[in-house]
């Protein structure tokens, strides 16, 4: 198992560049079942999650054709409609190949996701839209069996509260379905209206999309497409926390900073300078010591879930009390304690971290329990005295492509080992 070396200290310095969002790029990938044509997807990150995706398209029957950051998949065929457990378990995104396949075969059999490190997270909401389509769902032996064999037809519904995959695989459902589907208090981040993009281009017609209804008339058949996936917008918050953490002075390029715009309004309330410098970069520098400011975890355009354990290790650094407050998931604080190891101070009392800053974080070895929260370490790694080392850095692996590249390009001491 790899680990990474961190020696604290530097101030980062230089630019960064951002590559295509993960979690726009999965279900892109599964939305490519939808049609007999090729679809050609570029701005793929080249991460483990998008490999365990790709395995799963070609054992469910596509032909894949990768070439640096373009896959290009070609599905002329379902051959299996069934998404095993031992690929579910490793990422829980394969349930998003659970809307394509019913919407194209009218069946799909999909292992249902256990636990996992941040929370329960059920996909009740997907099963239920489904129904509402008029699929039946069964559930025996661990797996979800959804069956629609006269296809799906349109429907109203309405999310009993927000969900990112589970309004991706409904609207992937709808598309396909006979007549018209209203999908309420829908997901409205990027990486939705990103997928409508790329549905929209392979010939969907959707109206709303990135915002919270969404609607959608229903097409016998879809087509073919090339599409470019938006940048990564929790790489980018990221980066944005190494530079404040190491009050250093970056710049974040080839991103698209409306995208980042709750992090960069806690950042600036903190008291780092950010410019936006052109429409697709923006520059961080913070040439004194932060400020502590609270931060609650939202849906877009809410301060991201996927950014808190970074804010975290940040808030480390800052002068004064943060209370952070997860209210997305129900166990994301994995990474406090082993900050806590480093010399953090924090207190967590359910959702909530308190965190009292400045303390001086001193190298540890420390172990990544989940993506985020790996990636967190590593920030409080480069502010941190002395060595740090990270095992299990397979975590980080899963969303970040070479994170120990990128930051050692901008004057951080970082290196992996095997
Ligand atoms: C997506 O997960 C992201 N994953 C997550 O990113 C992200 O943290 C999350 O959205 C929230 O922004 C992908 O896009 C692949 P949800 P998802 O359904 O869709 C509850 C990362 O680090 N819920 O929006 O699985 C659920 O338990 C990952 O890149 C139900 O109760 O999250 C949670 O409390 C981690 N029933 C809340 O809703 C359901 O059927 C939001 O979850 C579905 C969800």
């Amino acid at each position: 198992m790899d680990k990474f070396v961190i020696k604290g200290g530097p101030r980062l310095q230089g630019e960064i560049p951002i590559g295509g969002s993960k979690n726009s790029a999965l279900p892109a990938l599964a939305a490519a079942l939808l049609t007999d044509e090729p679809v050609t997807l570029r701005r793929i990150p080249r991460v483990r999650d998008i490999r365990t995706m790709q395995r799963l398209l070609v054992d469910i029957g596509s032909q894949a054709e990768v070439d640096g950051e373009t896959i290009r998949l070609h599905t002329p065929r379902i051959v299996s409609s069934e998404a095993p457990y031992e690929l579910v378990k490793t990422m829980r995104a394969s349930s998003l190949v659970l809307g394509p396949l019913v919407a194209r075969t009218g069946r799909a059999r999909v292992s249902l996701p256990g636990g996992c490190a941040i929370g329960a997270r059920p996909i009740n909401l997907h099963l239920l839209g489904l129904e509402q389509l008029g699929a039946r769902i069964q559930q025996a032996h661990g797996y979800i069996e959804a069956e629609a064999p006269d296809g799906l037809r349109g429907a109203t519904i309405h999310f009993d509260r927000i969900t990112v995959t589970g309004t991706e695989d409904l609207i992937m459902a709808a598309v396909l379905a006979r007549g018209e589907t209203l999908l309420r208090n829908a997901a409205r981040e990027p990486e939705v209206a990103d997928l409508c993009a790329l549905l929209s281009k392979m010939g969907a017609q959707i109206e709303g999309a990135g915002t919270s209804t969404i609607h959608i008339r229903g097409v016998e058949m879809l087509h073919g497409a090339d599409h470019t996936i938006i940048a990564d917008r929790i790489e980018a918050g990221t980066f944005l926390i190494a530079g404040a953490i190491t009050g250093g002075d970056l710049k974040i390029v080839d991103c698209v900073p409306e995208h980042v715009g709750a992090l960069v309004a806690k950042l600036l309330q903190a008291g780092a300078e950010i410019t936006q410098t052109d429409a697709s970069s923006v520059q961080i520098c913070v040439p004194k010591r932060l400020r502590s400011v609270d931060v609650t975890t939202e849906e877009y355009p809410g301060f991201a879930t996927d950014l808190q354990a970074q804010y975290l290790a940040l808030m480390t650094q800052a002068q004064g009390i943060a209370m952070l407050v997860e209210t997305i998931f129900e166990n994301r604080f994995m990474h406090a304690q082993e900050m806590a190891r480093m010399g953090a101070n924090i207190r967590l009392e359910g959702r909530q971290a308190i965190v009292a800053g400045p303390s001086e974080l001193t190298g540890a070895g420390v172990i990544a329990s989940d993506l985020r929260g790996s990636a967190a370490l590593v920030l409080a790694a480069l502010a941190a005295r002395g060595e740090t080392v990270i095992d299990r850095v397979y975590h980080i692996d899963r969303g970040y492509e070479k994170i120990e590249a990128k930051l050692a390009r901008v004057g951080a001491q970082i290196r992996r080992v095997e």
